[in-house]
């Protein structure tokens, strides 16, 4: 049995039920639970573990080297972009280990450093031997310039923001590229001398080496940064680089990720279950958000019946989501899943309380209970349980990974409870590992789940509760759900869905007068939240057309019993969150 103590946790070992935010995957949260519910011990990894390309890809890797810059995951998405696989690793990367990785093209991210600071990061000097072509961007560049030869020094002035860049060779890295381009630029230190071997490829009025190569080497360096939608040519030199000079192929699509990856987890679970005598059985928890509906679908296909989704209703969902889950994955997929009529429960614990941390605390430890009996129902009906399928993404792979105080190890050291005799040990499969979200949702696209599924916006663990305010009621729930129906509906109807972050209702615990008919009303007040924002950590409200509002106003109070007046939240975070409690 779990230690209650460690109830409620997430993959980050922060307390699920402690306020914090759960930002991706979406269902991690979810899913922590029932690692915690089947006391998963910690995923089986060595420290040096890095998100690694399976070195057979036969059209090779890009590796990022992260030199600390906020853009380095931005530039390994747009490489993916390109349909070619890459990978983000730590600076100081070996030039064997990138070897050993398949890597034919490395690109060194920007950094906050300068060059010459103490502890300034630099890489393996073996990268600078012509072996593999490498981009130097920014920091990148400057490492270049000083590891062959050159100088750097600070700049009479800091560069930053948009420039106009002069290109001055229109071979290589700029085929294709007209000679004057706006540009992004962040940058204190400049190249003053460029090493033997190099040319200046382009200039701008402060920075004369601000793009540089020695093509006989396969060297390229530039002072600006092609991964920010403020370079619009920034894709072209990246894929100038990466397919024209690396010559790398452009195989890394949803289709062969699909085919590869059914492949590896098929052996893995025969492996394992001819080793250990077992079935091999597989679970999964389904939450209703994308990640983990394409995580099962992705285990299905490798395994078929093996695989048990849980779903587990907790009554807090959106309005059709149970049925939604059921048709994708029982009707039309054929899944086994077993789904949890749990409402009764969570609103008798929930019953009373308004305190927005004590409504997390109650639905983590709820959750865990529930997921608790059912595997045991699952054991004892089905045998053993061999793995946990997992929606884990390449971003949290990355931070824990790369960030030197935090190992993979340490994510989950609350999971690993030791003891346990090996073959009741579960193993993760963690199908996502290496894709990013929205890698994620062409892999899903390309499965055949529904659009509506994949491409559903992000909504939280402990679901309508937090968009109560005050005690949650049956009744309550029930307004709501009609509220965030309609409000879902007129944003999809006016094709605002996937441009804003998040949309939804809440339920304010507010009552006032209005007039219906010749009658007075005494009511509810709902609020409409619509948010846009590139990753939940900051965002502004959604400037949305008067009409669009008009109208959900409208509907809202003409359908929904009890509510007689909409107001539109017009907050943004910091220092409002995006859900109100
Ligand atoms: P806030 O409200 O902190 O939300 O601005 C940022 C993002 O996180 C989601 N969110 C949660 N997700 N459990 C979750 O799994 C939670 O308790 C939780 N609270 C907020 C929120 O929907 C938004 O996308």
């Amino acid at each position: 049995m779990t230690d209650t103590s460690e109830r409620g946790k997430t993959v980050h070992g922060s307390m699920a039920n402690a306020g914090h935010r759960v930002l991706a995957p979406d269902d991690a949260e979810v899913e922590a639970y029932l690692e915690v519910a089947l006391d998963a011990p910690a995923p089986d990894r060595d420290p040096s573990d890095r998100p690694a390309a399976s070195t057979d890809q036969p059209a090779g890797t890009v590796a990022i080297l992260d030199f600390g810059s906020q853009f380095a995951q931005l530039i390994a998405r747009r490489v993916r972009e390109l349909n070619v696989y890459s990978e983000l690793l730590p600076f100081d990367t070996s030039m064997a280990e990138l070897e050993r990785r398949g890597v034919r093209a490395i690109i060194l991210s920007g950094g906050p450093n300068s060059v010459y600071d103490e502890g300034a990061p630099h890489p393996d000097s073996a990268i600078w031997s012509g072996r593999i072509p490498v981009l130097g961007i920014c920091y990148g560049a400057q490492l270049m310039a000083l590891g062959l030869g050159g100088d750097v020094l600070p700049a009479a002035r800091r560069e930053y923001g948009p420039a106009s860049v002069t290109i001055t060779a229109d071979d290589g890295l700029f085929t294709g590229i007209e000679r004057e381009q706006p540009v992004w630029m962040s940058h204190g230190d400049s190249i003053t001398r460029l090493p033997e071997g190099f040319h200046a490829t382009a200039q701008t009025d402060s920075t004369a080496y601000a793009g540089l190569a020695d093509p006989g080497r396969n060297l390229y360096g530039i002072q600006f940064h092609p991964e920010v939608v403020h370079t619009p040519a920034g894709r072209q030199v990246l894929r100038n680089f990466v397919v024209g000079i690396a010559h790398i192929g452009q195989s890394w699509t949803p289709a062969n990720f699909i085919d590869s990856t059914v492949n590896e987890i098929r052996e893995r679970v025969d492996a394992h279950a001819r080793v250990a005598g077992t079935d091999g059985n597989v679970i999964c928890a389904l939450s209703g958000g994308v990640d983990s509906a394409v995580a099962a679908a992705l285990v299905h296909r490798a395994v078929g019946d093996r695989l048990t989704c849980i779903y587990v209703d907790h009554g807090l969902m959106r309005k059709k989501e149970s049925e939604l889950l059921r048709a994708t994955f029982e009707q039309n997929l054929g899944m086994q899943l077993v789904m949890v009529d749990a409402r009764e429960r969570f609103l008798k614990r929930l019953a009373g309380v308004e305190d927005p941390e004590q409504k997390r605390r109650i639905i983590g430890d709820e959750f865990i209970r529930v997921f608790e009996e059912e595997a045991a129902r699952l054991k004892s009906t089905g045998g053993s349980i061999d793995f946990l399928t997992q929606g884990t993404l390449y971003p949290d792979v990355i931070e824990s990974a790369t960030a030197e105080t935090k190992t993979a190890q340490k994510i989950k050291t609350h999971h690993n409870v030791g003891g346990l005799p090996a073959d009741l040990k579960f193993q993760l499969i963690e199908p996502l590992r290496y894709l990013f979200k929205d890698e994620v949702r062409a892999v899903g696209l390309e499965m055949g789940l529904p659009e509506q599924m994949v491409m559903r916006q992000p909504f939280p663990g402990p679901g309508l509760a937090i968009r109560i305010i005050g005690a949650v009621t049956a009744e309550r729930l029930d307004t709501l759900r009609d509220a965030d129906w309609i409000v879902i509906d007129e944003i999809k109807a006016a094709g605002l869905y996937r441009s804003v972050w998040q949309s939804f209702a809440i339920l304010t615990p507010v009552r006032s007068v209005g007039v219906m008919g010749d009658g007075r009303t005494y009511a509810n007040v709902v609020a409409i939240r619509a948010v846009t924002s590139e990753d939940g950590m900051t965002a502004d409200w959604a400037k949305l057309p008067y009409d669009v509002l008009g109208k959900i106003s409208s509907r809202i109070v003409n359908e929904v019993p009890g509510v007689n007046r909409v107001v539109y939240d017009i907050s943004s975070k910091p220092p409002a969150t995006i859900e109100w409690e």
